[in-house]
């Protein structure tokens, strides 16, 4: 089992985008994680399918969309058809979790399920068994460059017992402060999917950064600790 990395390209220059997705894929990038952001489940606003289109057309590894929409069922088609490979959803925002993720699933894309940190991992027990991965975000969502909140690791453990309870292999994401302090401690937790916005591109050399940070995390797999 290894570790996958996943450059958020929130911290990019959206300017030079392909340049950015290049140079991470240089460095060993696994998956893209896109943010979508609609100004009202989150403050901030970001991208839509368009830009999922055009990203698609030059990254070489899947595309790992993060919708933080009050909406999502309104978009799922279009983020598919844009060329998603994953598309997270905030359980905090669907009534019908349940119907959303087969929805997703159908599409043929793998449906995540998305956890604020205020919101408890009970939340997800009826589902355990139906989705593809969980990401645990370990900061509120909304922006980059936030303080990785520690009780994040508790949860990627409790997360990760939920899935292994119903049977479910699918992987545990995390999103939100995550360098290379952190990534060791989250990996040893027992996360295999780690999201990184700042640590890599608010760096001078994001290909440098990106191989590091999957470095640090493979690391944490060989320590005793790690699940
Ligand atoms: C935050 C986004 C993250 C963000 C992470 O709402 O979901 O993906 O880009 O940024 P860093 O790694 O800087 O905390
Ligand atoms: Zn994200």
């Amino acid at each position: 089992m290894t570790v996958l990395i996943a450059p958020s390209i929130l911290s990019a220059d959206f300017a030079v985008l392909g340049d950015a997705i290049a140079a991470v894929q240089r460095g060993g990038a696994d998956l893209i994680h896109v943010d979508v952001m609609d100004g009202h489940f989150v403050p901030n606003i970001t991208v839509g399918p368009p830009v999922v289109e055009s990203i698609k057309r030059v990254a070489r590894v899947p595309l790992d969309v993060h919708l933080m929409i009050t909406d999502p069922d309104r978009y799922i088609d279009a983020f598919a058809e844009a060329g998603a490979a994953m598309m997270s959803v905030h359980v905090e925002v669907l009534p019908h979790l349940h119907r959303t993720v087969h929805a997703i699933k159908a599409l043929g894309v793998k449906a995540g399920v998305v956890l604020n940190p205020s919101t408890p991992v009970v939340a997800l027990e009826q589902m355990a068994a139906d989705v593809d991965y969980v990401l645990v975000m370990s900061v509120n969502p909304g922006f980059g460059g936030q303080t990785f909140i520690p009780r994040s690791e508790s949860k990627v453990r409790e997360v990760r017992a939920l899935l292994d309870r119903a049977g479910n292999s699918g992987l545990v994401e995390i999103d939100g402060g995550i360098d290379a302090d952190t990534a060791p401690r989250v990996v040893a937790a027992g996360a295999r999917i780690l999201v990184a916005g700042s640590a890599i591109f608010h760096t001078p050399d994001p290909e440098r950064a990106t191989r590091e940070l999957k470095a640090a995390a493979q690391s944490a797999l060989a320590s005793p600790t790690a699940r």
